[in-house]
């Protein structure tokens, strides 16, 4: 008998006569002559509740084994049910328990567990409701994410994960090495070395795919990256991940206008397709988590995003009543505080900051006709503040040359990217999305290291 998923039981709503489903064991209740169980089998929110009746085989024994964790499997007949909230359950023909669970040392009870704890038990924690609905968050973010570029016909690109550029400039790099285990080298006093080299030269784990998309729009025109991506600052913040996965589309013949609207067309379509896809999912997170996520959701589809440059935005900043822990004033890289306030007060909607000045951001950024500021983009998102960074880049190779040289960036390290200038260069655009943040975001979880499954952050617990 084939096995079904509980999702598409409670979807197609189809009363089926002989049906087998596999999951685990949410909770148990024993009554007289028979007992309710709810089974979790991962694919929705929604338990079925399976009952049986003391007549089925080895009813005491296959009792016993089943407790909250134990994982089964079970076939009956799907039955409407007569309970308040149930529209179906399953009357069981035969169990089969696979693996039991000791309630006395399972980590997960009934009772609500805070997040701080489940991060302790990071291999369970995906079993409780709020972690679960977050990874199939995740799933139809990415879905959405590549059937956008997809249909607009760009090509996916998988660039590196060990570079030898900082690609931001900011100096936050996780060194590697090439560590032969069986010949450890050890200094004079036997201690580990451990600044070996990665066959000679030094590596790092990339910080983004950005200058290796470069090199595919000059032939493709239209990429993007999906991946993994490592940043060695000290992260610890409800905001900040060491590793963090982001979607970097690159664009040729494209400037900071045409930046700009994708990225702004991208978000609305992610959060559009999320909304149809998972509505059970993101009706949880509005119920639970945040009652507000269902209409920032809407606002983020259906209203245009708010365009204005730094300057302006620091003459916000400047002639506010709010007080400010860092001060606001020309030339300041904007911090979390001013994004937030700029998201959630002045426009109360996501909000697009343009032209930064160009000794806040990284070489690659277009100097622009004033010479101080920079073709630069940050989507600002309120609670969350910075969600994009993008940018036009630099095309012209007398420009970046000096824009290297402003920053004591060694050309050489960089003379196969100064080569995408001498040789047909275009104008072309870019821009990277923190894609925890964006989850993070849509569910209204207050802490990063919920929005991946296996956070990597400083001070983070297991594994
Ligand atoms: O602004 P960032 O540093 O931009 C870049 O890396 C560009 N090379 C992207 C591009 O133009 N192709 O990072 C982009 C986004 C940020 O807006 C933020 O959402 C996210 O990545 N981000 C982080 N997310 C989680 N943890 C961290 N430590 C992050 N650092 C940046
Ligand atoms: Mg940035």
């Amino acid at each position: 008998m084939q096995t079904k998923r509980i999702k598409d039981l409670f979807r197609n709503g189809v009363i089926e006569e002989n049906i087998l489903i596999q999951g685990w064991v949410r909770t148990k209740r024993e009554l007289k002559d028979f007992t309710f169980i709810e089974v979790n089998d991962g694919s929705s929110l929604k338990n079925l509740q399976v009952i049986l009746d003391k007549t089925i085989s080895n009813y005491e024994e296959t009792l016993m084994l089943l407790n909250t964790g134990s994982s089964l499997e079970v076939s009956g007949i799907l039955v409407t049910s007569p309970g308040k909230n149930q529209s179906l359950e399953l009357k069981a023909n035969t169990v089969k328990v696979y693996g039991n669970s000791n309630p006395e040392t399972y980590p997960l009870q009934k009772k609500r567990h805070s997040f701080e704890f489940l991060r302790t038990i990071g291999h369970l924690r995906h079993r409780t409701n709020t972690l679960g609905a977050v990874i199939r968050i995740r799933n139809s973010c990415t879905m959405a994410i590549h059937n956008f570029f997809q249909e607009k016909g760009f090509l996916l690109i998988n660039t590196p994960i060990i570079t030898v550029n900082d690609c931001e400039g900011a100096g936050d790099l996780f060194k590697i090495t090439n560590f032969d285990l069986c010949n450890i080298p050890k200094d004079k006093r036997g201690n580990v070395e451990y600044n070996q080299d990665f066959f000679g030269k030094p590596a790092y784990l990339t910080v983004s795919g950005q200058l290796e998309a470069e090199v595919m729009a000059m032939t493709f025109q239209n990429v993007y990256t999906f991946g993994p991506t490592f940043r060695a600052e000290n992260s610890n913040t409800s905001r900040h991940l060491a590793e963090f996965w982001m979607v970097e589309p690159e664009m040729a013949f494209c400037d900071l206008e045409g930046n700009q609207d994708v990225a702004e067309e991208f978000l609305k379509y992610v959060f559009k397709n999320v909304l149809k896809n998972c509505p059970e999912d993101m009706e949880f997170f509005n119920k639970y988590i945040d009652k507000t996520v269902l209409e920032t959701a809407e606002k983020i589809i259906n209203k245009k995003f708010e365009r204005i440059t730094y300057t302006n935005a620091i003459n916000l900043l400047e002639n506010s009543n709010k007080q400010f822990n860092y001060k606001a004033e020309w030339g300041i890289d904007l911090q979390s505080e001013h994004e937030r306030y700029l998201a959630e007060e002045v426009f109360k909607s996501p909000v697009i900051v343009t032209d930064y000045p160009a000794t806040t951001k990284a070489f690659y950024m277009r100097l622009n006709d004033d010479r101080q500021t920079v073709a630069a983009m940050d989507i600002l998102f309120p609670k969350i503040g910075e969600i994009i960074g993008g940018s036009q880049r630099e095309e012209r190779l007398n420009v970046l040359e000096e824009r290297l040289e402003e920053q004591n960036i060694i050309t050489e390290d960089l003379s196969w990217y100064l080569d995408l200038r001498r040789y047909g260069t275009v104008p072309h655009s870019g821009f990277g999305l923190g894609f925890e943040r964006m989850v993070q975001f849509m569910t209204g979880i207050k802490n990063i290291r919920e929005a991946i499954p296996f956070p990597r952050a400083p001070l983070s617990a297991g594994f």
